[in-house]
């Protein structure tokens, strides 16, 4: 059975998961298209780690959204594109056309030389282009690396270098709202310090003059020129790399997480298939960037694979105005929408006028993903967005995970608030001490971790397994880590709770307070500096640094500023803190570790409960923090 249908299917479905994982999965992935059937469906060992599903298959992704279906559903439109201005045309893509113009491109990039194995950087907006790029490496069998284009030029050089990308595919600039983002500069700028990449290619969008060096860079639309439209699929392993998909996590550098080819296949469609209940014909729309694993896995490949109409927006959600979501749904007439708990905040905001301008009847299932949905937005969305007659699927999981893991199955397993709720099946999940024991029962709290692999697992992180291996397999030898916390209600839903890791999450993007740090140590006057998570109305999380430095003639507004502009510069507009806090000294053990738990304290504006501070190395920074903070203890 793979479209589950009823609750007791769900449960056949779970038991059979759990009981013999390899024929479940299996049966599955028997629907696909395959070169070459596989010796044993699962290998696997944690504490490696290695893992790896249909081992020795020979596929190629592109084939099973293009060659297996195209006689039932060529005419379909695979990819409908709104733009971000409204009065500009939207643009429907069938999955002939897809297909063609995945081809064509693929014959693109090999006639720049690009071959299986290479790594491809994708830095470009979400124009109809990306989806494109992303479907012609998989079909050549280069290895996309998709990087949001929100970040800086120093990021995206970090991640070229990291993965010696021999192409980036860009494009001449990105409308977002009422901006122009000029991309290719940034290309340009990252560019000078990477030795790899010797071709650039750079899609036409917002007509404006970029440079573009001989040699180097090419017009999307001059090198697809005379190319055909028909391109042989490579013969891909199973578990030869798909993409890289670079993730912040608790030290400095982002790692580029690896998925393989035919276990993110299944899981993605699976997955996409059961949580949204998609069914032939609806429309289904997630506003993620395809820069985040959102957009790779229920943007692109879940919804193609599964033969379904996946509606990608250009766009930002309160331009032009506040409505522009709920025009959409009703323009197309959406039946899955599938958004972030801060754009549902930040539209809250605006009450419900813009709303009911629009109908929003067409509208079976709405989803949330990112970070924990709290009660209000959630019944918020619920009764605004989904009439109050729309499961709402709070949907978990990570860029590790490649797919869903724990969210309700639409009109199929219950709604509670805030809670993710079950696991899909063929996920097992376990909720662990400090220490690494399982705890049982109900109404516990604690780590989560899964026990047991499921085809979309990470394989590694690019270039340096031993960093995947302590990441997710050594904090609880023989489980993959999660890095959240996580509570198992009376009812057996699970509910999340967020990191309990250096990681915050910013309107639902990951940053590693390592990585911010490290930028904020760039200032020439910073000494050290201290990043950590406050919440925050709309994000989720805000960005509260603690910096000590050096005497100068500056004011402090002025290097605070600086700082702010700096971290913006080096990572991302993403990235920059809300506050920044110059103080003389950070909290710090008698080993040296600061006390983060106390700077979380004064950027939460709570400092009520701290705790002895006595045994600090330094208690008497404590007061001046708070001091400096505007804050009084009682
Ligand atoms: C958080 C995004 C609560 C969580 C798909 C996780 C969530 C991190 C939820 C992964 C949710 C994601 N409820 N928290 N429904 N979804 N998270 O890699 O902390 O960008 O570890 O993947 O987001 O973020 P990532």
């Amino acid at each position: 059975m793979i479209k589950i249908k009823s609750l007791l299917d769900y449960t056949v479905s779970y038991e059979k998961s759990i009981n013999s994982p390899e024929n479940f999965w299996e049966e599955i992935a028997l629907k696909f298209k395959w070169r070459k059937k596989w010796d044993k469906v699962l290998d696997w060992d944690f504490e490696l780690p290695k893992i790896e599903w249909f081992k020795n298959a020979r596929l190629n992704i592109t084939e099973n959204i293009f060659e297996k279906n195209i006689k039932n559903y060529g005419n379909t439109n695979a990819i409908i594109w709104e733009p971000n201005d409204p009065n500009e045309k939207s643009i429907r893509i069938t999955y002939n056309e897809l297909f063609d113009l995945t081809c064509q491109f693929a014959n693109a990039l090999i006639s720049t030389g690009i071959k299986k194995g290479d790594r491809v950087i994708i830095y470009m907006p979400m124009i109809p282009e990306a989806a494109v790029a992303i479907l012609a490496c998989a079909r050549i069998g280069a290895v996309h690396s998709v990087v949001f284009a929100g970040f800086s030029a120093t990021a995206l050089s970090d991640r070229i270098n990291d993965c010696e990308a021999k192409a980036v595919l860009t494009s001449d600039g990105n409308f977002r709202g009422e901006k122009i983002i000029p991309v290719k500069n940034v290309v340009d700028e990252a560019l000078e310090n990477s030795k790899s990449v010797e071709t650039v290619i750079v899609a036409k969008r917002t007509g404006r003059e970029v440079k573009m060096k001989i040699g180097r860079d090419y017009w999307w639309d001059d090198i697809i020129s005379g190319k055909p439209t028909v391109h042989e699929a490579e013969e891909m392993g199973s578990e030869d790399m798909l993409f890289i998909l670079y993730t912040s996590g608790s030290t400095g550098k982002p790692k580029g997480v690896v998925h393989s080819i035919a276990g993110y296949m299944i899981y993605a469609y699976y997955s996409f298939l059961n949580v949204f209940q998609y069914e032939n014909n609806d429309i289904y729309w997630c506003t993620a960037d395809i820069g985040w694993i959102t957009g790779h896995s229920y943007i692109i490949y879940g919804p193609l694979l599964s033969g379904a109409t996946s509606v990608m927006f250009e766009g930002v959600p309160t331009y032009p105005h506040p409505g522009r979501f709920w025009e959409i749904i009703e323009k197309y007439k959406i039946n899955q929408f599938y958004t972030a708990p801060t754009a549902i905040r930040a539209l809250q905001v605006y009450g419900t006028e813009p709303i009911e301008k629009y109908k929003l009847d067409s509208l079976k299932v709405i989803g949330s993903v990112g970070e924990p949905i709290n009660e209000e937005a959630w019944h918020w969305y619920h009764e605004n967005i989904g009439k109050g007659n729309c499961p709402l699927v709070d949907t978990w999981w990570q860029t590790e995970t490649g797919g869903i893991m724990i969210s309700p199955l639409a009109s199929i397993t219950p709604n509670k608030p805030a809670h993710a709720s079950l696991p899909l099946p063929g996920i097992q999940p376990i909720i662990v001490d400090s220490e690494g024991k399982e705890i049982h029962g109900n109404n516990v709290e604690g780590n989560l971790c899964i026990k047991f692999p499921w085809p979309s697992i990470l394989r590694t992180t690019y270039g340096d397994h031993k960093r995947c291996k302590e990441t997710y397999f050594s904090t609880y030898p023989g489980m993959y880590f999660t890095g959240d916390g996580v509570k198992r209600d009376h009812d057996g839903y699970y509910r999340i709770l967020g990191r309990v890791d250096d990681v915050i999450n910013v309107s639902g993007h990951r940053m590693g307070t390592a990585e911010v740090e490290n930028a904020i140590n760039e200032h020439s006057l910073v000494i050290e500096s201290a990043v950590v998570g406050y919440p925050h109305d709309i994000k989720g999380q805000g960005i509260y640094a603690f910096a000590i430095c050096n005497e100068s003639s500056k004011t402090k507004e002025n290097i605070e500023t600086e700082i702010k502009n700096l971290v913006r510069k080096i990572i991302g507009p993403i990235a920059k803190p809300d506050f920044v806090q110059i103080v003389p000294g950070l909290p710090k053990t008698r080993s040296g570790k600061i006390m983060r738990r106390i700077l979380r304290k004064v950027a939460s504006k709570d400092v009520s409960n701290l705790g002895d501070v006595s045994t600090l190395l330094n208690p008497e920074v404590v007061d001046q923090i708070i001091d400096g903070a505007g804050l009084k203890t009682n």
